[in-house]
């Protein structure tokens, strides 16, 4: 059912799937303009064109007379600057004259069955050629020997069009980018709220909404790392669009280090989107037959609101985006250390911990930081990849095997990219870590990031983990990175190519991960930055779970999974009970409600088990029991919000089976209220036609949807949650 058409009459491409259409056209012979993403249409007939209207103060095209025509105000595939478009660009390519100016026009064009992988860099990929179609679409620019290549992938079962561009040098003389976005997309006046997922440590992916006005919106990281505090993620929804109902596009950047995304509302209501690399201190000195490849963008679209935009994004992640031996299977349940022990722990306490968690029913135990060099806290030792012998008596081999022989796997923590000031590796190698000659360099956790644009810092560090791994059992990484880059600069490279060193790290990085992770494919890699900031698609290539955030208190949790849940799915979000009071709000929540809070992601706990009451480990044996029992519906179902805590005091969301014979429902409520109004909960997602049996009573599909149920009016209590498990009976 995919296709890709172009009609040579009207000069138009239609990419289709039963979902959707896309639609872009050329213009004048040469100009690629926009004609429309969204609901499929099958029957185009190439009448529908930007109207032709001379706008004062909008320039023609070098050349033409017709002034009716101005890339001022048309409708762009990939916009440039200098040639009458005034608004963002998607590109700034500085050249030998020292202007950015240019003018790409249409070459030519190519179909490919499948999906080209993206040299590099993490992208979406299909299994068979047939699960896709791609477009690669060639522009240049005479003058300077200039060619872009842009590329659209249409998958068969999904809404999105996966975008990315390429640059290719073919001129006598190199240039330089300043900006190279993956995509660029202008939409015909309409009104649009602005969506996009904003935080900071222990607060990551809020919710905001704002409405859409005039002028440019950038929303952007510059701190080497996608960042807790603007996911590379936005969307443009209709201002009456809600989770359920109405139309919306979403942008979801596949990388991990500096992004930029750039909306524009013009003076004629016109929205132009550019997302990719940040533009802010970046240059790529690219010289002659040499090409620059950018990220991936995913572009996805709903008109059933929010919830169908989450539910396609879900559903390619865990199909077309995470690899390896993990993906699609059901994940563990670990215990971590971390909030149990922190720094100060020997292999009795650690064993405790293993011993009560297998008596729970967990299945992996997490080292956490701490085991390596001479780190009693967090000043020392990042880069020293071996054994902290007077930690672990028995050696951490023998731990692994301990742990094994209670029938549980082994993981543990690591933080490739780092370097404390006070280690062997810094005193061996001060300049490894990215700083300026010269300057002062700014530390962060009392540490400094580890320069791996250079291959031969990645290798060390490779080395370390390898022998480790070879020596040590290990079924579990935790991969940590925390904190963001100062005084970015690359020891060998020259002073016009230091531009380009945060992405080449991140180059370096996503090499290193690539090797690690098909030397080592049985490992299950977990990403982390200080919780969840490097929670992205990029990563997600390589380590299907994240850390979601250090923040493990159950209603700080409920914002920060509904937030994640808005792009990624449940099965890459790992999510912990622990102690009360909380760690990072010191707030008290019951064992039920943390215990349903973490159920709603991969579940885990972090707490020390050996200091519990008897009462609290029969529950939590309980909740494992259970979790077990349902976890392929809790990982995999289709995850709908019902709820929002951003807009109340209540949060609810659904899990239902593919073949809808089986739901569950989480329901939580932060604060009591006396006297307060009875509302039913409506669900979402289940086969109307279909009767469910839920605590002992019958209930029509249809009815659960339309009518709902009544949360328990005598549900009492601050932090009060509930869970229903619906099955399909036969009547
Ligand atoms: C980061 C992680 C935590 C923990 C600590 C260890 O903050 O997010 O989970 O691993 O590092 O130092």
């Amino acid at each position: 059912m995919i296709s890709i058409q172009f009609d040579e009459q009207t000069q138009t491409f239609h990419l289709s799937n039963q979902q959707v259409s896309y639609l872009f056209s050329i213009e004048e012979g040469q100009v690629l303009s926009h004609l429309y993403y969204g609901k499929k249409i099958t029957h185009y007939h190439g009448n529908f064109r930007y109207p032709r209207l001379d706008r004062s103060f909008s320039p023609n095209l070098p050349g033409a007379i017709d002034r009716s025509y101005s890339l001022d105000t048309v409708l762009q595939e990939y916009p440039g600057f200098g040639g009458g478009d005034f608004r963002t660009p998607a590109h700034e390519i500085r050249q030998s004259d020292g202007t950015i100016v240019t003018n790409f026009t249409f070459k030519e064009y190519r179909v490919i069955e499948g999906k080209p992988s993206l040299t590099g860099l993490p992208a979406t990929y299909v299994n068979a050629t047939t699960d896709a179609q791609t477009l690669l679409v060639t522009l240049e620019d005479r003058f300077r020997g200039l060619e872009l290549e842009l590329s659209y992938t249409i998958f068969d079962d999904s809404p999105v069009i996966a975008r990315n561009t390429r640059l290719v040098n073919k001129g006598k003389e190199k240039v330089v980018i300043e900006k190279l976005a993956s995509l660029a997309i202008d939409f015909p006046a309409t009104a649009f709220d602005l969506i996009h997922l904003n935080g900071t440590w222990a607060k990551e992916r809020m919710v905001t909404r704002e409405p859409l006005n005039t002028g440019i919106k950038v929303l952007d990281s510059k701190r080497g790392s996608s960042s807790h505090q603007q996911n590379p993620f936005v969307a443009l929804a209709s201002p009456t669009t809600t989770e359920e109902t109405g139309e919306v596009y979403g942008f979801c950047l596949v990388y991990s280090g500096n992004h930029e995304t750039m909306i524009e509302k013009d003076p004629y209501d016109q929205t132009r989107v550019t997302m990719g690399i940040n533009s802010f201190d970046f240059r790529w000195v690219l010289e002659p037959e040499d090409s620059f490849q950018s990220p991936e963008v995913i572009l996805n679209y709903s008109d059933q609101g929010l919830n169908e935009l989450s539910h396609s994004y879900h559903e390619l992640f865990n199909h077309r985006l995470v690899r390896g031996q993990h993906q699609q299977k059901e994940r563990p349940v670990l215990i971590n250390n971390w909030e149990a022990t922190y720094f100060d722990f020997d292999e009795d306490k650690l064993l405790a911990i293993v011993d009560e968690a297998q008596k729970i029913g967990i299945e992996l135990f997490v080292l956490d930081d701490g085991w390596f060099g001479k780190r009693e806290s967090d000043n020392s030792s990042l880069g020293d990849w071996f054994e902290n012998a007077g930690k672990i008596k028995m050696g951490l081999a023998n731990l692994s095997k301990e742990v094994h022989a209670r029938g549980l796997e082994f993981g543990i923590w690591f933080e490739p990219e780092m370097i404390s000031e006070d280690s062997d590796l810094y005193r061996a190698h001060p300049d490894w870590a990215l700083q300026i000659p010269g300057r002062g360099k700014s530390l962060g956790r009392s540490q400094y990031v580890l320069d791996f644009s250079r291959a031969d810092v990645r290798g060390h560090i490779y080395q370390q983990m390898k022998a480790f791994f070879d020596e040590v059992p290990v079924d579990y990484v935790k991969w940590d990175m925390n904190r963001n880059m100062t005084e970015v600069y690359s020891k060998n490279r020259s002073a016009e190519e230091q531009g380009s060193t945060a992405h080449r790290y991140m180059l370096g990085l996503y090499e290193f991960m690539e090797q690690l992770t098909s030397e080592y494919p049985a490992i299950l890699f977990e990403s982390c930055s200080g919780g969840g900031g490097r929670f992205d698609a990029g990563m997600l290539h390589y380590m299907p779970q994240t850390w979601t955030s250090d923040n493990t208190d159950a209603v700080a949790r409920l914002k920060i999974q509904y937030g994640t849940s808005l792009v990624y799915p449940i099965s890459t979000m790992g999510s912990h009970v622990s102690a009360i009071p909380n760690h990072q709000t010191s707030r008290k929540t019951s064992l039920a409600m943390r215990g349903n809070v973490a159920m709603s992601g991969v579940f885990g706990y972090e707490l020390d088990l050996s200091t519990l009451s008897e009462e609290d480990k029969a529950e939590m044996k309980e909740q494992v029991a259970f979790y077990k029992a349902h976890r392929s519906l809790l990982q995999y179902g289709t995850f709908t919000r019902l709820l929002s805590p951003f807009e109340g005091n209540e949060t609810a969301w659904i899990f239902v089976s593919d073949d809808k014979k089986e739901a569950m429902v989480f329901y939580y409520r932060v604060l009591v209220e006396a006297s307060r109004p009875l509302e039913s909960l409506k669900l979402r997602g289940l086969d109307a036609e279909k009767v469910y049996q839920m605590n002992e009573q019958l209930f029509g599909g249809d009815e659960l949807m339309n009518l709902g149920f009544y949360i328990d009016p005598t549900l009492s209590g601050d932090y009060a949650s509930q869970m229903f498990y619906l099955k399909e009976v036969a009547e």
